[in-house]
């Protein structure tokens, strides 16, 4: 019978007896698939297996170092690379979204194969690619998609040469939890809302500037923060806040303002093809509006978005 503990113990028997004294190289998000498989396999060849985990200064407020510190206390051979800059100068002055997307997963491809080279005599590309990836032929939006698109141009970058294991190719999300409990991975990393690879880059429509992705960074601290205190958080299926390049006339005191508008974004589905938006209590979407307007700088007006899927999408690019 399918456990968990089952699950673990023949995984790490099976790649322990697959990789040998191999290196291996993999990616972390700070998201649930990729924790699960670097645990599992750390569990299985140690110090064998070197994390990566990179800043692309997209990520919600303090992740960065939040996630590296529960990584580092987990015991997992990571490095972290702050590569911010490199993605807001690839940023600057694109406005489409596809566009955005792909400068960020080219940049992501070059950053990570700068990394992986450094890792003397690697062998193995760790991923935590999940049974519903491996069925699902081509996500239009997904990393994957941007790392496909990347085949046709030129060479290859020398890790996608790299052999691949994936230990949770044949779980589904629920599984991969509750492999991840068992493995005893931090209840925060497993409860997570999925998160676009692309980041808040696709939460700020147009284009980035480190300027407003720090605004939208503490807007949305403001937000999960609240969903969290606020008991509502795991009842959300995923949650995120948008910054929207539009001024509107506020006022403050004795002054008019007109700055931007912040949307708050919050949904109930099961697998994200269809969506609906979360009947959020209005006590709580009062004091989140409050606590935003009174405290992030440039903003003065706050909405939430009422569109399920389809028609609308979860992101708004
Ligand atoms: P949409 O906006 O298409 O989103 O309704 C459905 C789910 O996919 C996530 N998403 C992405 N994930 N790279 C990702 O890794 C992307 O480019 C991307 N675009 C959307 C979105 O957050 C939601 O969970």
């Amino acid at each position: 019978d399918w456990t968990p503990d089952s699950f673990i113990e023949t995984t790490i028997a099976q790649l322990k007896e697959k990789l040998g004294d191999d290196k291996v190289v993999l990616g972390l998000s700070g998201g649930v698939d990729s924790s699960v498989a670097a645990v599992l396999l750390h569990q299985a060849i140690g110090k064998n297996l070197h994390c990566i985990f990179v800043d692309n200064g997209l990520l919600r407020k303090d992740e960065y170092q939040s996630v590296l510190d529960s990584y580092q206390h987990m015991g997992l051979n990571i490095k972290g690379i702050d590569a911010k800059q490199r993605f807001y100068d690839a940023l600057a002055g694109l406005t489409d979204p596809e566009k955005k997307r792909k400068a960020i997963g080219r940049v992501f491809i070059e950053v990570f194969d700068d990394a992986a080279h450094e890792v003397q005599d690697v062998k193995w590309l760790g991923q935590g690619t999940i049974y519903p990836d491996v069925i699902e032929s081509v996500s239009v939006k997904g990393p994957s998609a941007t790392i496909k698109s990347h085949h046709n141009v030129g060479g290859l970058p020398d890790f996608m040469k790299l052999k691949v294991v994936e230990p949770l190719n044949t779980l589904f999300k629920d599984e991969v939890r509750n492999v991840g409990k068992a493995l005893g991975i931090d209840p925060n990393i497993l409860g997570r809302h999925p998160f676009p690879g692309p980041g808040l880059a696709i939460r700020i429509l147009g284009e980035v500037t480190p300027e407003k992705v720090s605004i939208l960074q503490e807007a949305d601290a403001i937000y999960i923060n609240n969903l969290k205190a606020g008991g509502v958080y795991d009842k959300v299926w995923q949650a995120g806040s948008i910054f929207l390049p539009v001024q509107s006339v506020g006022v403050m005191g004795d002054e008019r303002t007109y700055e931007n508008v912040i949307c708050l974004r919050a949904v109930e589905s099961l697998d994200g093809m269809t969506a609906d938006w979360c009947h959020l209590p209005y006590e709580l979407l009062a004091k989140i509006s409050n606590e935003i307007i009174n405290n992030v700088k440039g903003i003065n007006r706050v909405v939430y978005d009422i569109s399920s899927k389809p028609p609308a999408t979860i992101e708004w690019e």
